[in-house]
Parts: structure tokens; C-alpha cells; sequence
């Protein structure tokens, strides 16, 4: 009853968003100091950069392998696009190989950990404490790892090499401990925006660096909102990344000496690329409102 009620208004408050279309905005070039990042023509996962979920991208034989090994058959969902974005980004930096270390933050029940150590990589999966993921409702959603059985539930990696290769430990992204060090990638799918504030994801993405040795790769995904420039969502629940804080943050790293690839903030143009998903959710959807905001997902990775 709660959950309808929910629904409904969230439907509701959805009748007046903000963008329904993705802004001009997009186009506006970069600040000067990232003129040699801006990419052109459309995103692909041949070549990744930092770049949007596009319909593009799921078409080919690169994105159906990924979902095979992933056992998902949503296959069309931005969530699943940024599981393939981060095993795409990995595959290409060489670290999906025998003995590569990887550590993953708030990995919920998402599959990359068992795929990862399927080819021969050692894993750290780490998850939110369980009283506070109760707390957050993570827990009740089914969206919280808890241990390791739910990183192997759809049984992608052999259970006797997963046991080997694979460890659990509880880790809060703002307050990432100190012994965390010298792993050859790190990766968080959909779990940044979840932090408290804009600057808190940021400050975990710059964080996530000290855990890497040098030419070690960090690969995240997050929320990209698509409709404005100006005031985007921003809650302790969810916050969604606007243009200007990518480059804030590509200054940043760049500042500090880190590598990041080229900069695509285009949103595609085919069929799928112009649907817009409302509350109830469907199953398939690249483009959402939430809290009348038009959103996406966005993929960026770091080199150390
Ligand atoms: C939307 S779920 C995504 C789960 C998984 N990464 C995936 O792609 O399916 C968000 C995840 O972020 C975790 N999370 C939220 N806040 C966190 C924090 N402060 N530290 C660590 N994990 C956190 C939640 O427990 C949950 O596992």
C-alpha cells in the first residue's frame, strides 16, 4: 500500500520535469584545459572513454558477450551497459588475467566480481556494513551484498575457484580504510551517487586512487543528468552528475597527475535513445526521470 502510494506520487511530481529531451548544453565545448579530451562522433565501446550509455553501444557482438557471460537478459538496461563499460574498460587495460588484483566498493549482488575471478583475477568485493545498509534500505531491495553466496548466485564462476579467488569484507566508500593499497584496478557500478552529496562521490573517486599501484586502472559508473547544467538532484539518498562536475572533476585528476581518456557527452539519437522511463520503472530503459530530473548513466575511468 505504502510502496503504490510512493509510486503514485513520485508519477505524480514526474508530470512537470524539468527536461524531457537532452539539453543543447551537451554541445557547449569544454573549458580550454580539456580541449585535447573532448571527443568527437558518437561513443563506442571500442574505444572507451569517458563516455554516456547510448543504443549504440548494446548492438554488436563486443556488448552480447559480455551479457552471456553475465547471465543477464535485460541486456538493453543502462545498469547492464555499466557492468560491460567496467568489464570493457578492464579487459582493454589487461586486467582481467591471471592474478591481477581487484577490488570492488559497494558491489551488491552485481556479477562482476564472480566473472572477474572466473578469469583468473583475486578479488576483493567489498559492500556497506549490513546494520547500516538495513538502515539505507539496501538490504530490503535486495540490492546489498552481505557476503560472499550473493556475488555467486547466478553460479558464473566455478564455486571451488570462486572460494579461491574471491574475499568479502565491509567497506563505507567515504571512509575507505588505510590497508586498502597496491590493487591493480578498483571499480563501483551505481553505487557513488549514494554517498550524501555530490562532493562526497567525487572526493571517493580521487580516494579510490590511493588504492591502485602506479598504472593501476579505477573504473566507475554513475548518474548523469542529461536535462540541465544548473541544479541537478541532489539528496543524501542520490545525487546526479551534471556536465561541469565531469570536467571539475577530469581538472582535478588531471591536477593530480592522474591519466583519463577522451570526454563524450553525447547522448545518442537512435529509437531507444529517446525513450524516457517513468516511475513504475520498465525493464529497459537508457533514459529516467527521477524527482523530475532527466537522467543517464555515465562510465569514467582513471589510469594512475
Ligand atoms: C544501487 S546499489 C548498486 C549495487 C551494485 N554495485 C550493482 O551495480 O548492482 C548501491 C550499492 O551501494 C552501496 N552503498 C551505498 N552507500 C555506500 C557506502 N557509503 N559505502 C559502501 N557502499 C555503499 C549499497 O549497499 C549498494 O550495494
Amino acid at each position: 500500500m505504502l510502496s503504490s502510494l510512493k509510486t503514485a506520487a513520485r508519477a505524480l511530481y514526474n508530470l512537470y520535469p524539468i527536461a524531457t529531451k537532452p539539453g543543447d548544453f551537451l554541445r557547449d565545448p569544454m573549458p580550454e584545459a580539456l580541449r585535447q579530451h573532448e571527443a568527437s562522433g558518437e561513443p563506442s565501446l571500442n574505444r572507451v572513454g569517458w563516455q554516456l550509455v547510448t543504443s549504440a553501444q548494446m548492438e554488436g557482438p563486443l556488448y552480447e558477450r559480455w551479457c552471456t557471460l553475465a547471465r543477464d537478459t535485460r541486456v538493453k538496461h543502462r545498469k547492464v551497459w555499466e557492468w560491460v563499460y567496467i568489464l570493457e574498460v578492464l579487459k582493454q587495460h589487461g586486467m582481467l588475467a591471471e592474478g591481477k588484483r581487484g577490488l570492488g566498493f559497494g558491489c551488491g549482488t552485481e556479477p562482476l566480481s564472480a566473472l572477474m575471478a572466473s578469469m583468473g583475477c583475486e578479488i576483493l568485493a567489498t559492500d556497506l556494513d549490513e546494520a547500516t545498509a538495513q538502515k539505507q534500505g539496501w538490504w530490503k531491495t535486495h540490492q546489498h551484498a552481505g557476503g560472499l553466496a550473493q556475488l555467486n548466485e547466478a553460479q558464473i564462476c566455478d564455486p571451488d575457484l570462486f572460494a579461491r579467488k574471491v574475499a568479502y569484507r565491509s567497506c563505507d566508500m567515504n571512509a575507505i580504510p588505510n590497508d586498502l593499497r597496491g590493487f591493480d584496478f578498483v571499480w563501483s557500478s551505481c553505487s557513488l551517487e549514494h554517498l550524501g552529496s555530490l562532493e562526497n562521490g567525487l572526493e571517493f573517486i580521487e580516494r579510490s586512487m590511493d588504492c591502485l599501484k602506479p598504472g593501476g586502472v579505477a573504473v566507475h559508473t554513475t548518474e548523469f543528468n542529461l536535462g540541465t547544467n544548473d541544479k541537478t538532484l541532489e539528496t543524501r539518498a542520490t545525487v546526479a552528475y551534471r556536465k561541469k562536475d565531469i570536467e571539475g572533476l577530469a581538472l582535478r585528476l588531471i591536477g593530480k597527475g592522474y591519466k583519463i581518456p577522451l570526454i563524450n557527452f553525447s547522448p545518442g539519437d537512435r529509437m531507444l535513445d529517446r525513450v524516457v522511463d517513468r516511475p513504475p520503472y520498465r525493464h529497459s530503459h537508457l533514459k529516467l526521470l527521477v524527482s523530475r530530473h532527466l537522467l543517464t548513466s555515465i562510465g569514467l575511468f582513471v589510469v594512475k
